[in-house]
């Protein structure tokens, strides 16, 4: 039985400040569905967004608000009538709603940024909370850059904010800057010195500038904090925020030390963080803790030696603690459809049946030209078939491409435009740059090409390669992610397919034209 005392709310903010990471922008679909997720793991709060900031942001907080069941869905708003208004509307189909409302506190914040008074400031808090606790009987509030401003002002912020119907506060570590020890005394500070804060939930948010934003929020967790903000694969501006995957293990498999509970269903962690390094196209680095494709790898002969006699020797927690299967290899090439279908299940995707005739299509293909499909082959599947599905304006029928050394390299292509087949061709500096070429004389565009990487999806020359691009135009950013045995083609297919999303969104701007 969880002792509430021991009990710890994991407040998930990828939607929100993991999406204020510069590139990492996700379409509403993605929300809806990360979202999703989110709620049937366990974690008690999602932060869906910041109404005020766009439409964009101000529908993706309504939908996810319709759409969660369990967890209590959060808005954002600076401490003005407007944002604060918009988040209470955003939020109105909501069946927990929670406006989180801050204002910065800190002296170099309050002078340069705000300009305003620390009076001032203090103001600001009180109507600010009084009207959010207006629209709603549950309001966060936080002292932006809280651990650099002044503890005798923060506890005077502070009780305001809970004065006026404060019901969380939280004390972020907005630029990565506090150590474990500081990180704690703050919060013990705030529950010596603050009338009042005994009835409210106290909250960290720490990002990682310093690499320590897990340890702090750990840190402050052992000094009374019961609300940890954080984000899936550590997602967020600059270096990110505190990953949830590691707070959350970290408190698992070191409950000797650290006591807590959470609600989280760990065995949900590794679907969750592709998902989200899909639908941002930010990889997760290989030796990243808990999710990273090494974090599980053991490569050196005396390690594997001992983990074959006792995975504890060099395993602290097991695989499929986090959601990966023991094995990894899938199935025949002469599986059927049901037993793709349970095997999408076990690794987290739901799927109908026209996509399951789609993936399984798809699958028998690369079971002809590969000898053994793995699992990490059929979550490329997904994915790439996920990204053309978004959109069809442009279909890649056809590739070819001639290059080598001394001679220009030519491409000739196949493409569906608009419903239309056209062949083009071109030549460039490489093969990529011919077939990128062929393919702008049939959707002329300006975007650039700010970043592409190719990755193996598993061992050997016949491997599986996934191709991830992302292009901007006019300060607009559009991602697009394709996977193949043939790199070319799997690079081509990623290009189309954020292409298609840039059709998208001009279609959006301008209905009609592409
Ligand atoms: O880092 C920060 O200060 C924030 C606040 C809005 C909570 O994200
Ligand atoms: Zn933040």
């Amino acid at each position: 039985m969880t002792n509430q005392q021991d009990r710890v709310l994991i407040f998930d903010t990828t939607l929100r400040d993991g999406e204020q990471s510069p590139g990492a922008t996700m379409t509403l679909a993605q929300k809806l569905e990360i979202s999703e997720t989110l709620d049937r793991m366990g974690v008690d709060i999602i932060e869906a967004g910041f109404p005020n900031a766009s439409p964009g942001d101000f529908a993706a907080v309504r939908e996810v608000s319709a759409n969660v069941e369990d967890a209590v869905v959060c808005a954002l708003a600076r401490s003005v009538s407007d944002d604060i208004d918009r988040a209470g509307e955003a939020l109105a189909g909501a069946r927990n709603p929670r406006i989180h409302t801050f204002i910065a506190t800190s002296p170099i914040h309050m002078q340069h940024k705000l300009q305003m008074s620390p009076e001032d400031v203090l103001e600001a808090i009180r109507s600010a909370v009084t009207r959010a606790r207006s629209l709603t009987d549950n309001v966060q509030w936080s002292p932006e850059d809280g651990t650099r401003s002044e503890h005798d002002f923060l506890c005077r912020a502070v009780e305001t904010a809970l004065k006026a119907g404060a019901t969380t506060i939280n004390i972020p570590d907005t630029v990565g800057y506090t150590v474990p020890n500081e990180s704690a005394d703050i919060i013990r500070m705030l529950r010596e010195r603050v009338p009042g804060i005994e009835n409210a939930v106290i909250s960290t948010h720490c990002h990682n500038d310093l690499g320590m934003a897990v340890a702090n929020s750990l840190a402050a967790v052992n000094a009374g904090a019961r609300q940890i903000e954080c984000t899936i694969n550590g997602l967020g501006e600059r270096a990110g925020n505190a990953a949830l995957e590691e707070v959350v293990m970290a408190m698992r498999v070191r409950n000797d030390v650290m006591p807590y509970q959470t609600r989280i269903d760990s065995s949900r962690i590794m679907h969750v963080s592709r998902m989200v390094s899909e639908a941002t196209q930010f990889p997760v680095q290989f030796n990243k803790a808990i999710v990273g494709k090494n974090a599980f790898a053991h490569e050196a002969g005396i390690h594997q030696d001992g983990m074959l006699k006792n995975a504890g020797t060099y395993e602290i927690m097991r695989p499929e603690d986090v959601g990966i299967a023991k094995t990894n290899l899938v199935m025949g090439k002469h599986s059927g459809r049901a037993a793709l279908r349970e095997k999408l299940a076990e690794l987290g995707y739901r799927v109908g049946t026209n996509r399951l005739n789609d993936v399984f299509a798809k699958y028998k293909a690369l079971a002809d030209k590969k000898r053994e499909v793995f699992e990490d082959d059929l979550i490329a599947l997904m994915q790439s078939s996920a990204s053309e599905d978004a959109n069809e304006y442009l279909r890649l029928r056809s590739v070819s491409v001639s290059c080598g050394t001394n001679r220009e390299a030519f491409a000739e292509l196949g493409l569906t435009v608009d419903g239309e087949h056209r062949e083009v061709s071109a030549t460039g500096d490489g093969p990529l740059d011919a077939a990128f070429s062929a393919v702008k004389k049939v959707f002329p565009h300006s975007a650039r090409l700010s970043q592409y990487h190719v990755n193996a999806v598993t061992e050997g020359t016949d491997a599986q390669a996934t191709a991830s691009i992302r292009l901007v135009e006019d300060g607009r950013i559009v991602v697009g992610q394709a996977a193949d045995t043939d790199t070319i083609q799997a690079s081509v297919l990623a290009y189309v397919n954020a292409l298609n999303s840039l059709a998208s969104r001009r279609q959006k701007r301008a209905p009609g034209a592409v």
